[in-house]
């Protein structure tokens, strides 16, 4: 049968379908509209944080006042408040229950930076069904997830949150997310609605300090910071929520042009937009707004929908639409996105959760995605003498803060984790080692412990072993929201733990476990082998007994470069180039006593740091390895409107099978505006047995290859290009191609 004639008719047909399912839908808000009153309107608005079964909250849902609660996860005080909503106000209209489940809400995989060393989808995907299918097991039908906040600054707390530096990967994984979440169908009692945030530019917080003031110029905003939320809108997110920060003096829960211009207008989005914890209110501290009222004006003018625990549409909206202040359309169109909402959600037909199929956690498929995910999440950074994987019968010294960790390992916003199911780095490798071969002495207690008491110890154990491994990092606390550090090397004593290890003279494999990319050029230096690994979740021990044991294979790749030093950040590799790029640095320990002033030449670059990251944007080792090919391109040049492919052969030329993430990037030789001086645009993860090779062919579009001028206009320039295929953002050589007119 010809695939063609077979599918055009199936989608017209289903796309009819949906026309006349959304029809249905909007005329039942029409007629459910109709019938509300504008304290019911404004009810539906509101979202308060619940505190179970309270008496107080129960007669909120009764008054109406009430659309939405975040925070209750217990499945039966949810269908008891629900049932309150349902059967004891006027028009029943139910309530959504919401909650924070950013990486896994019993199971907890790792945290979302860590997810995007993954550069595979599939995994993300996975791990967002899983958290949607637990989360609904208790109740939860609104998760507040993908954050999808360009960052670029390690010291800003919440790149934990997000998925790096980059425009492109971040879009491709959050659009996997929302998948994950919401699944083919949001009305299916198992998915979850997901909520784009933080809109926007929030990730470019100045000095990396969270909530701080941001200065994004549209075109950069439009070029970096959008893209991920205009994939997701795409890719049907059913929610959005407005940032906190404000962009060129403006918050976003007042910025009619970011979130009607744009994400409505230009977008066509209908889903809801909530507004960030209390973030209306604080339209007043910011200086944007005198008082509470003129907040919720400035807000629902701007289009937030939902205000959550902000009190400022449920005191101030009944009296500015009295007023006159507010017209009554804004109000109908707010309520018409939250309600749009709960019929996507089913909770019209289905507003329960199913008690007896209730709490739905820690299942073994569930356990075992996210061992697998810890292992794509890890990045090997260095393996001198092929120290990884241990060979058979080696002890080992474990030392360090996190090989025990049981709380820390789950990383930032794990509210539902339970601790005592997280499996540690020290047991799974006693078990896979067998406990004789483990000497475990941790050094230092915790993270940021200055104490060196534990040194003595920690120095005698790695004596005794073959091997020494160092699980180092950051406590779940230093990271996330309100969680900046202006100093991103490792905290207290084990940055000299480290280099006291190292005079045992044994090999020493340094294993991260963080919430942010740190600084760990010395830490490196020290150490025979590296593995990073972001706070990996419930089964970061099995996972990384794997991967140090060789019973899997990393494959991870670095979603942000890592700095030298603190001070390097911001530090991205899509960077410009300056019109004195770095050449004949001279650090500052070569320079001669009375130097002149001009000695150490004129170019961009730090003397203490010199130029460039420690490790570059998508940089990871295998225990195997790989040769690329020259990338061969189907023509050399293309018409704006047209396209070229570009394949390269990828040889796994090592003696392991093992996964690589083939890169691929693109630079625009001279623009109206400067451009980067690497972009990447398409990636892709395969695995690949000894001596097997892969013909990896990326489609490149002209179209995907503008950017926006001054006048926010979108331009794809005709001129000189370079590409490469390669391995990570530093490696592989540039072949040339154009755009012609
Ligand atoms: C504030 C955070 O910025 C946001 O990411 C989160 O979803 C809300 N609080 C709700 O907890």
């Amino acid at each position: 049968m010809n695939l063609k004639s077979f599918i055009l008719p199936a989608a017209l047909a289903l796309s009819a379908l949906c026309a006349s399912a959304d029809a249905a839908m909007e005329s039942k808000i029409d007629n459910l509209l109709s019938r509300m009153t504008l304290e019911e309107k404004i009810g539906q608005l509101n979202q308060l944080s619940g505190y179970g079964y309270a008496p107080a909250m129960v007669g909120q849902i009764k008054a109406g006042v009430v659309g939405s609660i975040l925070n209750d996860v217990d499945p039966v005080t949810v269908n008891k408040l629900q049932r309150v909503a349902v059967d004891s106000t006027r028009l029943g209209i139910p309530l959504v229950f919401a909650r924070d489940v950013i990486h896994g809400f019993k199971t907890i995989f790792p945290i979302p930076l860590g997810q995007a060393a993954s550069w595979n989808p599939a995994i993300v995907e996975q791990g967002a069904r899983i958290a949607a299918d637990e989360a609904s097991s208790a109740g939860v039908r609104w998760t507040f997830s993908p954050m999808l906040d360009i960052a670029r600054d390690a010291r800003w707390g919440r790149i934990a949150e997000g998925f790096g530096e980059d425009p492109y990967l971040t879009s491709v994984l959050g659009v996997a997310m929302v998948k994950g979440y919401q699944g083919d169908d949001l009305a299916n009692p198992s998915s979850i609605a997901a909520c784009a945030k933080h809109f926007a530019g929030y990730g470019a917080s100045e000095s990396g300090k969270d909530y701080n003031t941001t200065w994004i110029p549209e075109m950069q905003l439009r070029d970096v910071y959008l893209p991920p939320f205009k994939a997701a809108a795409d890719a049907g997110a059913a929610t959005f929520m407005c940032s906190f920060n404000d962009i060129n003096g403006v918050p976003s829960s007042g910025n009619r042009h970011l979130l009607r211009d744009i994400l409505r207008g230009e977008w066509g989005y209908d889903g809801l937009m909530v507004s960030d914890w209390g973030s209306i209110q604080q339209m007043i501290p910011h200086g944007f707004s005198a008082d509470l009222r003129q907040a919720a004006e400035q807000a629902i003018a701007a289009g937030v929908d939902m205000d959550m625990e902000g009190y400022a549409f449920i005191s101030h909206l009944k009296e500015l639409v009295e007023s006159g202040s507010v017209s009554m359309a804004d109000v109908d169109n707010a309520v018409r996105n939250v309600l749009r909402l709960k019929y996507r959600l089913g909770l019209f037909d289905n507003p329960y959760v199913d008690e007896a199929n209730a709490n739905r956690f820690f299942l073994p498929a569930s356990l075992d995605a996210a061992t697998r995910a810890v292992q794509e999440c890890a990045i090997l950074l260095k393996n001198d003498n092929n120290v990884l994987p241990l060979k058979k019968g080696v002890k080992v010294a474990v030392i360090g803060p996190m090989a025990d960790a049981r709380h820390d390992q789950n990383g930032t916003w794990s509210f539902d984790m339970e601790k005592d199911r997280s499996v540690t780095p020290l047991e799974s490798l006693r078990k896979l080692l067998g406990s004789k071969n483990v000497i475990y002495a941790p050094g230092v207690k915790y993270s940021r412990d200055r104490s060196t008491e534990g040194f003595a110890e920690a120095l005698d154990a790695a004596r005794q072993a073959d091997v020494v491994i160092a699980f180092v990092g950051e406590e779940a606390v230093l990271s996330g929201e309100a969680h900046s550090r202006v100093d991103i090397t490792l905290p207290g004593a084990q940055k000299e733990l480290l280099q006291e290890l190292a005079k045992a003279g044994k090999p020493l494999v340094t294993v991260y476990q963080t919430g942010r990319p740190m600084a760990i050029a010395q830490d490196a230096a020290v150490s025979d082998a590296v593995l990073y690994s972001y706070h990996a979740g419930t089964m970061a021990g099995p996972g990384l007994a794997n991967l140090l044991t060789g019973a899997a294979v990393p494959s991870g790749h670095l979603p942000t470069v890592l700095p030298r030093m603190s001070g390097q950040t911001p530090l991205y590799y899509a960077h410009k180039n300056t019109g004195r790029p770095a050449e004949g640095i001279t650090l500052i320990d070569d320079i001669d006593l009375e130097a002149g002033q001009t000695s150490t030449g004129c170019t961009s670059y730090f003397l203490d740091a010199g130029d460039g990251p420690l490790y570059p944007f998508g940089y990871g080792l295998s225990y195997t390895t790989f040769d690329y090919a020259a990338p061969v391109l189907s023509a050399s040049e293309m018409g704006p409107d047209g396209s070229i492919t570009v394949t390269c052969r990828v040889t796994n030329t090592g003696s392991r099978e093992g996964a690589e993430v083939a890169q691929l990037y693109v630079r625009d030789m001279v623009g109206s505006l400067i451009r980067p001086v690497k972009e990447l645009k398409g990636f892709e993860k395969f695995s690949l047995k000894p001596g097997e090779s892969r013909d990896v062919t990326f489609t490149l579009n002209a179209a995907d290859l503008g950017f926006h001028l001054l006048d926010n206009s979108y331009v794809v320039e005709p001129g000189d290009f370079q590409l490469w295929v390669a391995p990570n953002s530093a490696a592989g050589e540039p072949v040339a191609f154009k755009i012609v007119k």
